[in-house]
């Protein structure tokens, strides 16, 4: 079978994206250890300002979430087929959405009553339940090979990034 190969534009954008929510995940975990805790807590404190930080992260994360909404509605309309694609997009976009609902000095303030931080709790079960089902459906339909596509550096000619606008171009050109 003939090794897998995305995109280097997809790669860059969901490669970042990637990243960021895991840290925004794994942060948000934190702050909700520490200033919520209704449903349990780490059995650890961690000191800093993670709510400061959850916030930088969110911040830089949303408008490349746009950006790979984006592609993945366009150049990679494609790949939402896949029903775990499509998924991951969505628990992104409702993350995002309710991310920005809410307010830093909520939790600081103990105001846990607000249903903008209900449902971003909400979303960070979804997106990392979302997240999972992903990973299990890349690794189910094309194993370790598909999985480290994703994250591969080589590029083959004419994907390089100078050729990103060319692509665009060429999308919307044919799918005018
Ligand atoms: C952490 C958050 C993640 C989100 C929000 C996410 C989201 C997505 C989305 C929306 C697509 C479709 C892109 C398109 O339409 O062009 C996609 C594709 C893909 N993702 Fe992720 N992903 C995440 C993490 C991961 C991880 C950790 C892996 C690890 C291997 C991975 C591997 C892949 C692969 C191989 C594809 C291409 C699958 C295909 O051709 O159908 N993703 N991802």
């Amino acid at each position: 079978m003939a090794r897998p190969y995305q995109p280097s534009l997809l790669r860059g954008l969901h490669g970042i994206t990637a990243l960021l929510v895991l840290a925004c995940w794994g942060s948000g975990l934190v702050v909700y250890s520490r200033y919520d805790g209704r449903w349990g807590r780490l059995p650890f404190e961690l000191g800093g300002d993670w709510i400061d930080l959850h916030g930088s992260l969110g911040v830089a994360l949303w408008p490349l979430a746009l950006l790979f909404g984006l592609y993945s509605l366009s150049l990679g309309v494609r790949r939402l087929r896949q029903p775990a694609n499509a998924a991951a997009l969505l628990a992104l976009g409702l993350a995002v959405g309710t991310g920005k609902l809410m307010q830093e000095d909520w939790l600081r303030q103990g105001q846990l009553q607000h249903l903008a931080y209900g449902l971003h709790l909400l979303a960070w079960l979804v997106i990392g339940a979302a997240v999972l089902a992903h990973l299990a459906a890349v690794l189910a339909r094309g194993g370790r090979p598909l999985a480290r596509s994703m994250f591969s550096l080589r590029q083959r000619s004419g994907d390089q990034p100078r050729d990103w606008p060319g692509q665009i171009r060429r999308h919307f050109r044919s799918s005018s």
